[in-house]
C-alpha cells in the first residue's frame, strides 16, 4: 500500500494531473451558467442547469450532445446507449450520435479505435487512434511514429535534434489558448496551467477557476458552487472512483 501511494506520487510530480475523462458531467452537476452553456444541449433556465427537452433540439446540436439526446427517425430522443441504437454503417450511427459508431449487421456501439480496422481505416484517425496495417487501436505512446507529420497529430512532439517522436508536455506548449488538457488517451487526460506566462503542470486543482474547470478537464470536472468566487473544481463522478479507489486499496 506505501508502494501504490509513493507510485502515485511520483507520477503526479512527473506528469502534473492525471486525470480520468470517462464519466463526464451532467447537465444537473452544472451551477455556473457559463459551464452549463458549454455542455452542449445542457439547457440554462430558471438559474439551473436542465436536461433538455430533445424533442426541441434539432438533427445538428441533437446528434452532438453527450449522451443526452439521439437522432432517430427524423426526431431528436432521449439517449440511453449506443447499443440501443438500429444503424447500418458508421456515418449511420455517428448521425445519429456523435459518440456512437457501427459494430455489425444493424447495431450501433459505443465509438472505440477497434472498430476502424479493415474497411473502415480512413476513421481510423488521431489524436485517439493508430492504425498498423488493417488493424486499429487506440494511441498509447509517441515512441512508435518515425515521421514528424504523423508525430504532430498526436499529443506527441517531434525532437529534430534526436529525430524521434517525444511525449508533449506542458512547458512544451507556449500558446496560452493552447496550455489546458494533453490528451493522453480517449479516456485520460493531464492537466496544463497558464502561470505567468509559461505553461506547467497543474499540480493543484486550486489553480482552475468556476471558467477553466469544465473546459478544462474535457467536461469530467464541475464548479462545486453556483458562487464562482466560492467553491472548487470537483470531480463529477468522484464518489464512483473514490469507491474504486477505496476496493483497490483493500485488495492491496
Ligand atoms: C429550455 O428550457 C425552456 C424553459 O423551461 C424551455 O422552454 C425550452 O424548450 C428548453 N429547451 C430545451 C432544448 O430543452
Ligand atoms: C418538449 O418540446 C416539445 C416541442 O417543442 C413540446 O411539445 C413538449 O411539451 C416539451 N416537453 C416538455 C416536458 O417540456
Ligand atoms: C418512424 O416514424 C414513423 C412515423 O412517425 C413510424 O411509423 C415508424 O414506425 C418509425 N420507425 C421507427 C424505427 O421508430
Ligand atoms: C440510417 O439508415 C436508415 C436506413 O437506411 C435511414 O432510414 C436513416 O435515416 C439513417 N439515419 C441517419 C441518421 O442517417
Ligand atoms: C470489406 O468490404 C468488402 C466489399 O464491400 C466485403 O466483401 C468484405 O467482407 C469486407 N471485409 C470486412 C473484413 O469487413
Ligand atoms: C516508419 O514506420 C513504419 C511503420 O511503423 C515503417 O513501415 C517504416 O519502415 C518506418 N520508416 C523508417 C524510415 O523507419
Ligand atoms: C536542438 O539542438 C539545438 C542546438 O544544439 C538546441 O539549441 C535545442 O535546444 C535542441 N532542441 C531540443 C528539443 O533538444
Ligand atoms: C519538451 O519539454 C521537455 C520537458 O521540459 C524537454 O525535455 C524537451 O526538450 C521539450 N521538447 C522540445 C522540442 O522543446
Ligand atoms: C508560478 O510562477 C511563479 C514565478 O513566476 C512561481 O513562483 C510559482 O511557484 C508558480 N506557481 C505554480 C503553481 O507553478
Ligand atoms: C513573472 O515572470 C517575470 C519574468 O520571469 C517576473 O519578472 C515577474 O515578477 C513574474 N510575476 C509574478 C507574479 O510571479
Ligand atoms: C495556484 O494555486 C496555488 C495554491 O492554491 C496558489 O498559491 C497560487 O497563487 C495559484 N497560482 C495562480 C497563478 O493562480
Ligand atoms: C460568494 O462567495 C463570496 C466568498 O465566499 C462571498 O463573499 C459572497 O457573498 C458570495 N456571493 C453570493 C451571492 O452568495
Amino acid at each position: 500500500m506505501n508502494k501504490f501511494i509513493i507510485v502515485s506520487c511520483l507520477i503526479a510530480l512527473t506528469f502534473g494531473l492525471t486525470i480520468d475523462t470517462t464519466g463526464s458531467c451532467t447537465c444537473n452537476d452544472l451551477h455556473i451558467e457559463s459551464e452549463c452553456k458549454g455542455q452542449l444541449g445542457c439547457n440554462w433556465s430558471a438559474g439551473a442547469c436542465q436536461k433538455p427537452n430533445c424533442t426541441a433540439l434539432g438533427q445538428d446540436v441533437c446528434s452532438k450532445t453527450n449522451q443526452l439526446c439521439a437522432w432517430v427517425n427524423n426526431t431528436c430522443t432521449t439517449f440511453s446507449s449506443c447499443s440501443s441504437l438500429t444503424g447500418n454503417s458508421i456515418d449511420n450511427c455517428t448521425a445519429q450520435n456523435m459518440g456512437c459508431s457501427w459494430q455489425s449487421g444493424d447495431k450501433c456501439a459505443t465509438q472505440s479505435c477497434s472498430l476502424y480496422g479493415n474497411n473502415n481505416t480512413q476513421y481510423c484517425i488521431a489524436p485517439f487512434c493508430v492504425l498498423s496495417g488493417s488493424t486499429c487501436s487506440s494511441f498509447s505512446n509517441c515512441g512508435s511514429f518515425n515521421d514528424s507529420a504523423t508525430c504532430i497529430k498526436y499529443p506527441c512532439l517531434y525532437n529534430t535534434n534526436a529525430t524521434k517522436c517525444e511525449s508533449l508536455t506542458c512547458s512544451n506548449i507556449t500558446d496560452q489558448a493552447a496550455c489546458n488538457t494533453i490528451y493522453l488517451s480517449e479516456k485520460q487526460s493531464s492537466l496544463c496551467f497558464w502561470n505567468n506566462s509559461t505553461c506547467v503542470d497543474l499540480t493543484d486543482l486550486k489553480n482552475l477557476t468556476s471558467t477553466s474547470c469544465l473546459t478544462n478537464t474535457n467536461g469530467a470536472y464541475h464548479w462545486s458552487s453556483s458562487n464562482a468566487s466560492d467553491g472548487s473544481c470537483t470531480q463529477c463522478y468522484g464518489l464512483l472512483l473514490q469507491i474504486v479507489f477505496a476496493l483497490i486499496l483493500l485488495l492491496a
